[in-house]
């Protein structure tokens, strides 16, 4: 069996910079034509100068002939200047503004503290168009981990809504069927982008076998009935949900460790992986919709003219793959995935 797709797009990515970034790099740029580049490198990508040089460096490690085009981001701090949204809009490689609550994530300790704090931004932003992208957890440590999106929605998504009239906004990875149905009820300047590791695992899967540092990501897998809304939204065919792999690469050493990074690599076999996914659905017919069409009109982009084939062919995946001068553990280490890229066809 065979599926013609579009050639899909990568609406959350983290590269990393330097000698890593070149080696995961290849991997998002065999299949997809665009990828949101996250900016939580250190230091954070918070100016739109910075953002331009990091394109550069991205631009300069691509294999020859990727056709690959990196969507960059800012980070926004609690010191943004409203003066640089005008400078991203006008420097023309920014799509979006990162929030990340300070201390929810890894490289997140320069986030936003208060989101009173940035509403002159945020106003900005909703004026020129351009997205706030939200990683959407509370960092209250009273919080119980499982329930911090559900928190986040509660405290601060839902009025930020409601407070900035106009604003276009990403939930991004989401993780839980309060935020499909949030994201179901908000006006349609509201989308989400879900990850194929949310769609395939539940938490349960962290635990399976003895406990797996390369399922530990955040926001944290949820429990089942959480990945089915997920998986149902996904499936749905409605615009408002499309993929962002949140392929987050960590070098070996610094997952297997006590104090484990969280992120998860999948560059390697994000759309396959979602394939398996739509296919135990019953709803691969939708599978293009959420990998190739979706995230492009959200974000006012053409849809790409390239496509890619998968085959129903089982593989394996490598127990590592290099990651500048250590290794990265790619989700399905040592397993099978059961779809296969066979090739890209690029309309010129
Ligand atoms: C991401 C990372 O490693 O940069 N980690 C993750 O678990 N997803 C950060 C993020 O997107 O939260
Ligand atoms: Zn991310």
């Amino acid at each position: 069996m065979q599926l013609l797709l579009t050639r899909p797009d990568d609406w959350h990515l983290h590269l990393r910079d330097g000698a890593a970034m070149a080696d995961v790099l290849a991997h998002s740029a065999r299949v997809f034509a665009r990828a949101v580049v996250m900016p939580n490198l250190r230091p954070p990508v918070t100016t739109a100068a910075a953002a331009a040089a990091y394109r550069r460096r991205i631009l300069d490690a691509l294999p020859r002939a990727a056709g690959f085009q990196p969507l960059m981001t800012l980070y926004l701090t609690d010191l943004t200047p409203v003066d640089e949204i005008a400078a991203a809009v006008a420097g023309g490689v920014v799509v979006g503004v990162k929030l990340y609550p300070a201390g929810a994530t890894t490289n997140s300790d320069a986030g936003v503290t208060d989101i009173e704090r940035v509403r002159p931004v945020l106003e900005a932003m909703a004026e020129l168009g351009l997205p706030l992208l939200v990683h959407g957890e509370v960092v209250d440590p009273e919080v119980d981990i499982f329930d911090r999106e559900r928190a986040f929605i509660d405290r601060v998504l839902d009025p930020l809504l409601h407070s900035v009239p106009g604003l276009r906004l990403v939930f991004e990875h989401i993780t839980t069927g309060d935020a499909v149905r949030w994201v179901l009820e908000a006006p349609a300047r509201v989308a989400a982008t879900i990850t194929p590791h949310h769609l395939l695992y539940d938490r349960n899967a962290i635990f399976a076998g003895g406990i797996s540092p390369h399922l530990y990501c955040l926001p944290v897998l949820k429990r089942e009935r959480h990945r089915e809304a997920l998986l149902w939204a996904a499936t749905s065919g409605s615009p408002r949900f499309f993929l962002g792999t949140d392929s987050a690469p960590h070098a070996r050493s610094t997952k297997e460790a006590a104090h484990g990074c969280a992120g998860i690599f999948s560059a390697h076999a994000a759309l396959e992986l979602c394939a398996e996914a739509f296919e135990d659905a019953g709803a691969l017919g939708a599978l293009q919709g959420f990998t190739s069409q979706h995230g492009a009109d959200f974000y006012g982009l053409p849809r790409n003219a390239d496509t890619v084939t998968l085959v129903r062919e089982p593989w394996t995946v490598p127990a590592a793959f290099a990651f500048g001068d250590g290794e990265v553990v790619p989700l399905r280490a040592g397993e099978t995935v059961r779809w296969r890229l066979a090739g890209t066809s690029v309309s010129r």
